[in-house]
């Protein structure tokens, strides 16, 4: 499964770097090409000469050194994923801050492809909120968290914060890159994000959309073969996958356009954003004064994407919607899916704790045109997004 992968191995200064010799082996054996890059204190557990020897590759652990400069950026985008294991408490801050003052760092803040990580600390650091704050917003920028293992300690004590085991790190990739590609072949749009619709220069009506879900699903399906459209409005969050076609776009107006030109040549579009029903009628060219007690803004309707894209569909192309609702949930969304001709729609409710805007969680129900429904539990939006892709492919199969 790893036959012919590039990847990057960052080693940083824990014990459990002896245990990266083994690592770097099996990646080895299971055919992966391995560049491995060390923190400088990295070699105060393990030569870079075991690790080159091992890996067959010279092991840079400086940005430069006196043969040259080792260039992060192209290792960046040379690796089909980087494996940072261990990773100490401080590579953990550095790596969430990016603070990059070494080439391990360095070539994770260049890199465009998936990341894991693999900490090894001892109990109290691996419990210490500094430490659980640092986890959270590297996981939230989507990298992939290798669970530590529970037991004995180099300290002496016993409990959470062993680095996995090599051959659980090696099965982890594993797994990963089996992917199906299951939608190799079909072309898919997804719009994400919300919309600001300006009142004036510095003025705008949003949203709380964050984009997670939409983008969760463009990743996904990339990773699944799709090629990929994503029409993301203004958000923080960029996919991950460097495959995913990026249209960036500010207004519902905007969104409605690129979609409405795009449509026509895909064989699936899946509408996560929360797009503005209503914009200002005029757009002021100077910042508003603040004047009387009241200020009434007068608002046009915004085109619906959803019901445009409805009408346009052609046999065999499907169209996926959202409904994110906070009361008659399932009558509403049921409304929507007939409404706007969506061959399923995802039903989120507000009202369920850990579901919608910026949370890492969704839950959600699949509606069908059949009057079918599917109700899922509380997952992190990547697997929502597996969900929503299968329920995609087989109503491709029906
Ligand atoms: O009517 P409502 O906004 O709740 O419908 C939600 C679904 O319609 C979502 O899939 C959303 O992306 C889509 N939509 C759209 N264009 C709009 C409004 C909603 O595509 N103007």
């Amino acid at each position: 499964m790893l036959q012919g992968k590039k990847i990057i191995l960052g080693i940083s200064g824990s014990i459990a770097a002896y245990k990266s010799a083994f690592l770097t082996r099996l990646l080895i054996k299971a055919g992966a090409e391995v560049q491995v890059l060390m923190t400088p204190s990295a070699q105060d557990f393990i030569t870079p000469l075991t690790l080159s020897t091992l890996s067959k590759r010279p092991v840079y652990s400086e940005v430069s050194s006196e043969t040259g400069w080792n260039n992060h950026v192209e290792l960046g985008l040379w690796a089909d994923a980087m494996l940072i294991a261990p990773v100490t408490a401080t590579t953990l801050a550095k790596l969430a801050n990016g603070l990059c003052d070494n080439i391990l760092v360095a070539a994770y803040l260049s890199a465009r492809c998936p990341v894991f990580f693999a900490p090894a600390m001892d109990l109290d650091m691996w419990h210490h909120p500094a430490t659980r704050h640092n986890v959270e917003r590297l996981i939230s920028y989507g990298n992939q968290l290798i669970p530590v293992g529970v037991g004995e300690l180099a300290s002496g004590l016993s409990g959470e914060g062993r680095m996995a085991e090599p051959e659980d790190i090696v099965a982890y990739l594993e797994r990963f890159f089996a992917q199906k590609q299951d939608l190799a072949g079909k072309k898919i749009l997804l719009t994400a994000g919300p919309t600001y619709e300006p009142i004036d220069p510095v003025r705008f009506i949003g949203n709380r959309s964050s984009g997670k879900m939409g983008i969760a699903l463009a990743d996904a399906a990339a990773r699944r073969g799709a090629e990929v459209t994503l029409i993301l409005g203004p958000s923080k969050l960029t996919p991950q996958e460097k495959a995913v076609k990026l249209i960036k776009v500010e207004t519902a107006q905007e969104m409605h356009d690129a979609a409405v030109q795009l449509f026509p040549q895909m064989n699936a579009a899946i509408l996560a954003a929360a797009v503005a029903d209503y914009r200002p009628k005029t757009v002021a060219t100077e910042k508003i004064k603040k004047k009387g007690e009241e200020l009434q803004l007068d608002l046009i309707k915004n085109p619906d994407i959803a019901a445009d894209l409805g009408k346009m569909k052609q046999a065999g192309q499907l169209l996926i919607g959202f409904a994110l609702e906070t009361n008659d949930e399932e009558s509403n969304a049921q409304g929507k899916l007939e409404k706007k001709n969506f061959d399923c729609i995802v039903l989120n409710s507000l009202r369920d704790a850990g579901a919608g805007f910026n949370h890492d969680t969704n839950k959600i129900s699949i509606l069908f045109r059949n009057n079918k429904k599917r109700d899922f539990e509380l997952k992190s939006k990547n697997a929502v997004a597996e969900d929503i892709l299968q329920a995609m492919i087989d109503l491709f199969n029906v």
